[in-house]
C-alpha cells in the first residue's frame, strides 16, 4: 500500500532559520517548543539545559556559586553556538531576549516567536517548580510584575506574538504554526 504524506509534520518553505521562542519564566516555552518540533519535525534544544550541561551544574548552583551576572554570560554564549548549529526550536530562558547581543543574533538569524500569558497563569505555571532562582524566598506575583514590565518591550520585539492561556499547549502551537506559515 502506497505510504501517505505524513500529515503531523509540517515544512515552512525555504526557511531554514531557527525557531527561538522567547517569553517569560513559566510560560511553556519548553512544552510548547517539543511540541513544535515535533510538527516541524525539528530537533529541539533547552538553553536552560545546555547551560546547565556546558557549566557542569544546575542553573540555581550557578546563581549560588557565581551570581547572576555569569550566568547571563553562560547564556549568551551557549545562545550564540545554538543558533550556529544548523535549524531547530530553540527554547530559551525568560531573560536571554534581554541581553542586546543575543536579542540582535536572533533576530538576524532565526525567527523569534514570543509567547505571552497573563500573570495569574504565569504564576499558576511557576509554582510548579521550586528551582528557579530568581523566585526563590520571594513573592512570585511580585517579581514576575516587575519583570514583566520590564521585560515586554524586548520580547515585543519578537517577530511573532502569541498568547497562551490557561488551556493546552497544543493550541499555542497552532497559534504558533499558523503565524509560521
Ligand atoms: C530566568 C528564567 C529561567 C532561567 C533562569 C533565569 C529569567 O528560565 O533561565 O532561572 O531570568 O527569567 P525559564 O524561563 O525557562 O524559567
Amino acid at each position: 500500500m502506497a505510504s501517505r504524506p505524513d500529515t503531523t509534520s509540517v515544512t515552512i518553505d525555504g526557511n531554514d532559520r531557527s525557531i527561538v521562542l522567547v517569553g517569560m519564566m513559566g510560560v511553556g516555552k519548553s512544552t510548547i517548543g517539543k511540541l513544535l518540533a515535533g510538527k516541524l519535525g525539528l530537533s529541539f534544544v533547552d538553553s536552560d539545559e545546555e547551560i546547565e550541561k556546558a557549566a557542569g551544574m544546575p542553573i540555581s548552583e550557578m546563581f549560588e556559586r557565581f551570581g547572576e551576572s555569569s550566568f547571563r554570560d553562560g547564556e549568551r554564549r551557549v545562545i550564540a553556538r545554538l543558533i550556529t548549529e544548523g535549524p531547530k526550536v530553540i527554547a530559551t530562558g525568560g531573560g536571554a531576549f534581554i541581553n542586546d547581543e543575543t536579542r540582535r543574533l536572533i533576530k538576524e538569524k532565526c525567527r523569534s516567536v514570543w509567547i505571552d500569558a497573563d500573570l495569574d497563569v504565569l504564576i499558576e505555571r511557576v509554582s510548579r517548580r521550586s528551582n528557579r532562582p530568581l523566585l526563590v524566598g520571594k513573592d512570585p506575583r511580585e517579581v514576575l510584575t516587575d519583570l514583566a514590565t520590564k521585560r515586554t518591550p524586548f520580547y515585543a520585539e519578537a517577530d511573532i506574538h502569541v498568547r497562551s492561556d490557561s488551556g493546552p499547549h497544543a493550541r499555542t502551537v497552532n497559534q504558533i504554526l499558523e503565524a509560521l506559515a
